[in-house]
């Protein structure tokens, strides 16, 4: 018999289940628990609950681990490119040789957006939010390919992946040209897909344009390291929207906008601000940290803390080092740099950020990097959907593919009991 967890009730004893991973992460399988005792769980944010079994992400929080289907973060860095470790999180398995050149192959053909999409994008100002714009492009790419949604087979499923990992970037560079007042770019399919992104983005239609090695590194090794992160808010909202069979589009279309908010993925844009009014007000770390822990301030410093790393962000760790590097390389020196590493170093030794295991995360050097290339500062979420794009995909397929029910969690009532007009 599997272990078991007992529960007493009102001189009642019960005994559920205990499930166990394959990197000894347990949980209390508690899917008969209401019908058995009449009780249900509450855990506002899901702090301490499970919502499924997942087999393409690992984190370890305690320790700083994150491996996607099994792969340190840090290997693939060093050794694969975006569009394989979209194919891993996707299918399960590093891709050979003749698969990676079938889905390059499948992408390129699928590299075009139908015209008329460009009338979604004129109708938005150019003041309109770049997440704002991209979800509605997103969302908008659906009326455009209808068989993306009815996903009833294998086939069904490649095709709208394939369809989305061509248009989605294609989307995300018209929405940058937008906001720079540029004109609209085309995939170039002689390029490799990051080496594309960059061109869609940066080319200037009276300049020739050849992608830097020292831009695509840098875009590869940020993409790779957003391209997953387990249950986070973005990717469940994309497993609870799919969950009632809505389209891929649509269920990523709602995924970017839950990472558009400050406390998930808007965080890299909000960083940034916080570094430039830090430098702004001369530099006075001491100042912003005192706020960030003043109750009564509701302030926080962004790009630190994290619900599941009780440790260094070990993306984190990579990104900074890359921040050094694509700087040198750029020859840009940037103070904000500078700032955020003494941030960094205060922190690390301050007891309010010790004790609630306070330390930087991903959004916290990634601005400095994007930055440095001469993205935005509003555009740093959107660069986050464009590396999060395999693990949403990823997530939602594994979700339909095991067949999982609709999302509805229960509630605790507290309103008014029943009363006549
Ligand atoms: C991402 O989930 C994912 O995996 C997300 C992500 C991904 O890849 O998808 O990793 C990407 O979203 C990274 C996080 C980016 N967000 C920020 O950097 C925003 C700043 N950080 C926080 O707001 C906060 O740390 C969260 C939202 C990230 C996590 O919040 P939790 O887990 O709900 O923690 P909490 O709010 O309960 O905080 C615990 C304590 C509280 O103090 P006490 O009440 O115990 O005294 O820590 C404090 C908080 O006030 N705290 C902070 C803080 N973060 C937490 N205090 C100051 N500054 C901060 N940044």
């Amino acid at each position: 018999m599997s272990e078991t967890v007992k529960l007493t009730y009102k001189d009642k004893n019960y005994e559920f289940p205990l499930i166990e991973g394959s990197e000894d992460e347990k949980g209390i399988d508690i899917k008969t628990l209401r019908a058995e005792t009449g009780l249900i769980t509450y855990d506002p944010g899901y702090k301490n609950t499970g919502s499924c079994k997942s087999a393409i992400t690992f984190l370890n929080g305690e320790e700083g681990i994150l491996r996607y289907r099994g792969y340190s973060i840090e290997d693939l860095c060093d050794k694969a490119s975006f569009l394989e470790v979209a194919f891993l999180l996707i299918f399960g398995d590093m891709p050979t040789a003749k698969e990676l050149d079938l889905m390059n192959s499948e992408i390129r053909k699928d590299s075009l957006v139908d015209e008329d999409l460009k009338s979604i994008l004129k109708s938005f100002p150019k003041s309109a939010h770049p997440m704002g714009v991209l979800s509605s492009l997103t969302s908008g790419l659906i009326a455009f390919n209808p068989t993306s949604v009815d996903i009833e087979s294998e086939e069904d499923m490649r095709e709208a992946i394939i369809m989305l990992m061509a248009k989605f970037p294609i989307l995300a560079s018209w929405t940058h040209r937008k906001v720079k007042g540029l004109p609209l770019n085309y995939a170039n399919t002689s390029l490799s897909y990051v080496e594309n992104i960059a061109h869609m983005m940066f080319k200037l239609p009276h300049q020739d344009y050849e992608p830097s090695p020292v831009v695509v590194n840098a875009l590869n090794k940020l993409l790779i390291l957003h391209a997953d992160h387990e249950q986070n808010c973005s990717t469940s909202t994309v497993r609870i929207v799919g969950s009632s069979h809505a389209g891929l589009f649509a269920s990523v279309s709602a995924g970017i906008s839950a990472l558009w908010g400050p406390l998930h993925g808007g965080a890299n844009q909000a960083v940034i601000e916080m570094l430039e009014a830090i430098k702004a007000d001369g530099g006075d770390t001491k100042k912003y940290m005192a706020k960030a822990k003043d109750k009564n301030d509701p302030f926080r410093l962004m790009g630190f803390g994290h619900r599941v790393y009780k440790n260094f962000d070990p993306r984190a760790r990579i990104i900074k080092k890359a921040a050094d590097e694509v700087l040198n390389e750029l020859g840009v020196n940037d103070p904000v740099l500078e700032i955020a590493k003494g941030l960094e170093k205060e922190t690390l030794n301050d007891p309010y950020f010790i004790d609630r295991k306070l330390y930087p995360n991903v959004d916290f050097y990634s601005g400095i990097i994007y930055r440095a290339l001469g993205i935005p500062t509003e555009m740093f979420t959107v660069m986050f959907a464009l590396g999060r794009l395999p693990g949403w995909i990823a997530q939602w397929s594994e979700m339909r593919r095991n067949n999982e029910p609709i999302g509805r969690p229960r509630q605790i009532y507290t309103g008014s009991k029943h009363r006549s007009i």
